[in-house]
């Protein structure tokens, strides 16, 4: 049996990227903010929510189909924006959409990916979206949105939980750097994981490739750029600026990073179609409210006005089935398909996809549903 055939869920790809990975590089990927009390909590809080099977409703045919702001995905998991990805495989973003293609569901790539938006475009015609920051040099900001236009990018995301970094002190102690390049410091744990430094070894340098490609960001060289996109988180940004580039898009337009419903409907009422419940992952604020908790709240606030979608600690088909019932049109998943791509490049993502859709297909069939739609709040039992 291979390696990828021998996970069985979403934890077994985390312990082989475990594996395979330079330990301060699983652990940029793995860790959160602060004490990481948010990272843990994601994951916490699903099994608070229980849930309610109706028996005998002939469950021989399961459709996961369904409609994300207008287009039809096979399985109600998307693709989460990461950055720099070759750092964890170096098939890196290609390797991802493919595989969401493959699964047909919606592949999002970072504005700090190791790959370009014309070069993922080129990997797949498949549905894409851009995740969007507004950095400081707004002509930055429109090049980025005109380059989209151009390679056919269907939605932007815009995320708005890093007005500054997160304080991830994993890093702080391995002394990790972007882009990745080796230091003495890094040496022993590199040498640890032979397979991985080959393939850093004999693959291009990876780069923070849309700033690279970019004709308007002002970089001569490698320590220019990082000062450069340092700069450009723009602590300034507000709603005004949201509503601005919401009109220079004229497109579907989602904000990732929403757990407050004020918020929400303010998100709705300056023209976002979408709504992304997210935490980062547990990667900025810690003791920002878990996901699935504030999913309710936030559905009730938008009453049907945007779709709501949600991410941070989705790891298991009856995660997603929760969420969905809840109201949310559909997840989005990180750290999975990192750990997926770690341990097994495309073919790990592929199984991934695989165990998701065996597991989501399995439980939908337990709880006696056989359509997304079929997913409501009388499903979930919270005693
Ligand atoms: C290694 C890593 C890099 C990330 N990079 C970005 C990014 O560039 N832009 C962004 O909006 N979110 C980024 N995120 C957050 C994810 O998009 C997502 O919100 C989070 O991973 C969801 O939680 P999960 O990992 O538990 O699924 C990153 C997350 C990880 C783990």
């Amino acid at each position: 049996m291979s390696q990828i055939e021998s996970c069985f869920n979403l934890e077994d790809f985390r312990q082989r990227a475990k594996k395979y990975l330079p330990r301060m590089v699983f652990d940029y990927m793995d860790g959160g903010a602060d004490d990481e009390v948010t990272l843990q909590r994601n994951r916490d809080s699903f099994p608070k929510f229980q849930l309610m099977p109706r028996a005998l409703r002939n469950v021989e045919n399961i459709d996961l189909s369904t409609t994300v702001l207008g287009q039809k995905v096979d399985l109600p998991v998307l693709i989460s924006p990461t950055g720099q990805t070759r750092m964890f495989h170096h098939t890196g973003e290609g390797a991802v959409a493919r595989a969401a293609a493959k699964a047909g569901t919606i592949y999002s790539l970072s504005s700090v990916s190791s790959t370009s938006i014309e070069d993922t475009a080129k990997i797949t015609d498949s549905a894409k979206w851009f995740q969007i920051y507004v950095w400081r040099d707004r002509e930055v900001v429109r090049e980025f949105m005109a380059r989209c236009r151009e390679s056919g990018y269907h939605a932007l995301c815009l995320t708005v939980d890093l007005p500054v970094h997160g304080n991830r002190e994993r890093d702080l102690h391995s002394g990790l750097n972007f882009p990745l390049s080796l230091t003495a410091k890094m040496v022993a744990d590199v040498l640890r994981h032979p397979r991985w430094l080959y393939n850093y070894i004999t693959n291009p340098n990876i780069e923070i490739a849309n700033m690279v490609g970019s004709t308007h960001a002002h970089i001569a060289n490698e320590s220019n750029l990082l000062g450069y996109i340092a700069k450009q988180f723009d602590p300034s940004v507000d709603w005004d600026d949201v509503a601005w580039m919401i009109n220079e898009w004229n497109g579907p337009f989602l904000i990732k990073g929403i757990v407050n419903p004020e918020d929400a409907k303010r998100a709705v009422d300056v023209g976002a179609d979408g709504i992304i419940i997210s935490n980062h992952g547990g990667r900025q604020l810690d003791y920002m409210p878990p996901t699935i908790e504030v999913l309710q709240d936030i559905v009730q606030a938008v009453s049907g006005r945007a779709e709501i979608l949600l991410d941070g600690g989705v790891r298991r088909g009856t995660d997603v089935i929760k969420a969905l019932a809840l109201g949310a049109t559909a997840v989005m998943i990180g750290r999975p398909y990192l750990y997926a791509l770690a341990a097994g490049g495309e073919a790990g993502v592929d199984r991934m996809f695989e165990l998701l859709r065996e597991e989501i297909s399995r439980d939908m069939a337990l709880l006696g549903c056989t359509k997304i739609s079929d997913l409501t709040p009388e499903f979930i039992h919270r005693p």
